[in-house]
């Protein structure tokens, strides 16, 4: 009878749109690895649908269900093959528990959460999280106590609001798992390592565990302390240089703005440790500026000294890009902030895919026209000299 009192406050959630997520546990059913199902409202194309995660030991997989069909689908899993259920709305929380006999019961308690659950497959231009619920934009001097944008904080909100967009949208087609493991190299102050890890953990109702690398040990604790304070358990700082940083396997490595071949360093790292998905956002271009002499008419250009730059940035991220894919990453290259606000915007973002051994030539052909002996990725992958013969 509780089962079935279960699936009644499932569908009235489901009508009131209380409905916050449902997730199945105890599996004993004959697939080996299957762990749990998380089920979580989104909204495609303008619909409203429930996305479904099987989650596997060493993999997820996502499956979206029409929300007319949502307890129809769910009804046969609950004491045949998941002995517990758990379902939160914004009222109250139930928990239906089968023993051995596969006999049910049900148990209820106060919603701990009564915000209204936020969908995120298709809110393209929708604020992504909002200032007034982050504390820790007001320790970051980012808001006020009554949690609006301070004047001199509209900058940096909307680098971490169009930072999250892009995070969104890329999960969206990307999907990294219910617990990702998730570096970001140079996380500096950590605004926007704080802003990623509450747009997972209260936005997308994921159970993320985000670590901030960074040189600089004062930043490290304020950011370790603001975590502790804000209830942030799993999100915290490392004070070492990202060079010593060694991770087995990565969901998603990350790096805003680490300076000149830092972000060599954090591509790397994130190829070596399998990530997913790996975002950079390139700062300063030194290292390959020092060798480039181009060997064609291109030398007219580059003799001016802010065209030099620019084409020095060009070729940086653009054999970044190339390495990337030579490694295994599809890319896509985008505009992160608006040049108005600061002239180090482009972001690359890469995601598994099969290798392009074709890219390697590719380098070697652009290097050559510009006079270049090796990029410092090219040194960190080990890829010099290791082009293949036509
Ligand atoms: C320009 S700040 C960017 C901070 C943050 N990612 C953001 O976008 O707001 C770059 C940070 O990277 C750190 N950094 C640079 N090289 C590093 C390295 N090799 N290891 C760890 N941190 C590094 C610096 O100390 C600095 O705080």
């Amino acid at each position: 009878m509780d089962n079935i009192l279960f699936l009644k406050h499932l569908k009235e959630s489901l009508e009131k749109n209380t409905f916050q997520k449902l997730t199945l546990s105890k599996y004993v059913g004959a697939e080996r690895t299957l762990l749990n199902i998380y089920i979580r409202p989104v909204e495609i194309r303008k619909q409203r649908m429930s996305s479904w995660i099987w989650h596997y030991q060493t993999r997820d997989v996502t499956k979206n269900v029409a929300m007319d069909t949502f307890a129809e689908a769910l009804e046969p899993l609950l004491g045949s093959e998941f002995l517990s259920a758990d379902l939160f709305t914004s009222e109250a929380d139930y928990s239906l528990l089968f023993n051995k006999k596969r006999k049910a019961k049900l148990l209820i308690k106060k919603s701990e959460s009564r915000e209204t659950p936020v969908l995120t497959h298709d809110r393209v231009k929708k604020r992504t999280f909002s200032p007034a619920n982050a504390d820790y934009l007001n320790a970051l001097g980012i808001t006020n106590n009554e949690g609006e944008v301070l004047k001199e904080g509209q900058k940096k909100f909307r680098q971490i609001d169009k930072y999250i967009e892009i995070i969104d949208s890329v999960l969206r087609k990307h999907p990294v798992g219910h617990k990702p493991h998730i570096v970001d190299m140079g996380s500096g102050k950590g605004y926007l390592t704080f802003a990623l890890y509450d747009f997972l953990r209260n936005s997308l109702g994921l159970e993320p565990s985000v670590t901030g690398i960074e040189l600089r040990q004062n930043l490290v604790d304020f950011c370790n302390d603001l975590a502790a304070e804000c209830g942030f358990r799993k999100l915290d700082f490392q004070a070492k240089d990202i060079f010593e940083y060694e991770s087995e396997k990565l969901d998603m490595l990350i790096a805003l703005h680490a300076c000149d071949i830092a972000t060599d360093i954090a591509i790397a790292k994130g190829i070596r440790a399998k990530a997913e998905i790996i975002i950079v956002a390139p700062c300063c271009h030194k290292q390959l500026r020092k060798q480039m002499n181009p060997v064609t008419a291109m030398a007219e250009i580059t003799r001016f000294g802010i065209m030099e730059e620019r084409q020095a940035e060009l070729l940086t991220d653009g054999i970044r890009a190339l390495l990337m894919e030579a490694n295994g990453y599809q890319v896509k290259v985008l505009e992160f902030v608006s040049v108005e606000h600061t002239p180090k915007n482009l972001m690359l973002i890469g995601v598994k895919h099969k290798a392009s051994p074709a890219a390697l030539q590719k380098i070697a052909d652009i290097k050559a026209e510009f006079g270049i002996s090796e990029h410092y990725l090219e040194k960190l992958l080990g890829t010099v000299n290791r082009v293949p013969h036509s």
